[in-house]
């Protein structure tokens, strides 16, 4: 049984053994005063890598170039997201539905952006028309009224105006249309007789009728209020049409931003087709800036 003891107090005296003859054979190593600061500087070193090992990595300077935007919405803005997620929870959860989750995880601008786009909503006089043609886009909903409702704070409540023509849809599009976009552009402070929603279009069969000229009416019917409000005609500034796509508020802005920089009559967003291999889409309707058909422009082409 006092094995142990013996075998622990033998290891004790090996070890001290072994300690006081590293002195002697390890000598060379540290033996001079410059070997002496060598080492306590790489100790140090290595002390610094144990406390923060990105600087094995790198000894750049760490944060300077942020490459995620940092959204800086007012709290405003944040209570009016919440509230518009609230709503849209409750009016999908009490149709028998369950509210899509957003494709953009953050709507608001950045400080950059911020600064950027104030020059859209410089002139007090000007007003932005928004308006589509669309139906059956209950997914993209909760993106596209967050994306509005940032457009909204960016460019003011009094400088836009919308003209939104939706159906048919056998989704919950006409009746968030009704319930809680039209309440939201309400409470967001945009005047009531700028404001006109249609919902429930009848569906158009386009085996019957000349397709260009079928559109070419709902366009036009859609661009009723800049007939019909002299207000409206003569301080618009541009004419945002959309189509179903998820949107984002910086989207819109940056076309706006582009488009008025520019001086441009007319101004579109990139239209993709597939990006592997990459693709233009729309090469019907596409203009260049040269007015020329997007398809035939062979520089175009080339930078696809
Ligand atoms: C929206 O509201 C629901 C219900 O309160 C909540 O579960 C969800 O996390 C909210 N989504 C966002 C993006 O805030």
């Amino acid at each position: 049984m006092n094995s142990i003891p013996t075998y622990l107090a033998h290891f004790a005296a090996r070890a001290y053994y072994d300690v006081r003859q590293l002195g002697t054979r390890s000598r060379g190593l540290y033996s001079t005063r410059t070997r002496q600061v060598g080492l306590l500087i790489a100790a140090a070193f290595l002390l610094l890598l144990w406390v923060d090992p990105r600087l094995y990595h790198s000894l750049k300077p760490r944060d300077v170039l942020r490459l995620v935007p940092v959204p800086a919405p007012s709290l405003q803005l944040v209570a009016q997201l919440e509230n518009l997620n609230a709503t849209l929870f409750e009016h999908y959860r009490s149709h028998g539905g369950s509210l899509p989750e957003q494709v953009f995880p953050y709507q608001a601008l950045t400080r950059a952006q911020q600064a950027r786009y104030k020059l859209l909503s410089a002139d007090t006089d000007g007003l932005y028309l928004f308006t589509t043609l669309i139906r059956q886009v209950q997914d993209q909903i909760p993106d596209l009224l967050a994306a509005l409702t940032v457009v909204i704070e960016a460019l003011g409540p009094r400088g836009v105006a919308f003209s939104f023509l939706e159906g048919p849809s056998d989704d919950l599009t006409a009746s968030v249309f009704n319930d809680v976009l039209q309440p939201l552009l309400l409470s967001l402070g945009v005047p009531s007789q700028r404001i006109r929603i249609i919902t429930e279009s009848p569906a158009i069969d386009f085996n019957n009728v000349n397709r260009i000229e079928a559109l070419a009416e709902l366009r036009n019917e859609a661009l009723q209020p800049l007939w019909q409000d002299p207000t409206l005609r003569e301080n618009v500034k541009a004419i945002v049409f959309f189509n179903d796509v998820y949107l984002k508020a910086e989207h819109v802005l940056e076309m706006l931003y582009m488009h008025q920089v520019n001086g441009a009559g007319m101004t579109a967003a990139w239209d993709w087709y597939k990006r592997e291999p990459a693709y233009f889409y729309d090469v019907w309707v596409a203009r260049t800036v040269s007015l020329s058909n997007a398809f035939s422009s062979s520089r175009l082409y080339a930078n696809v």
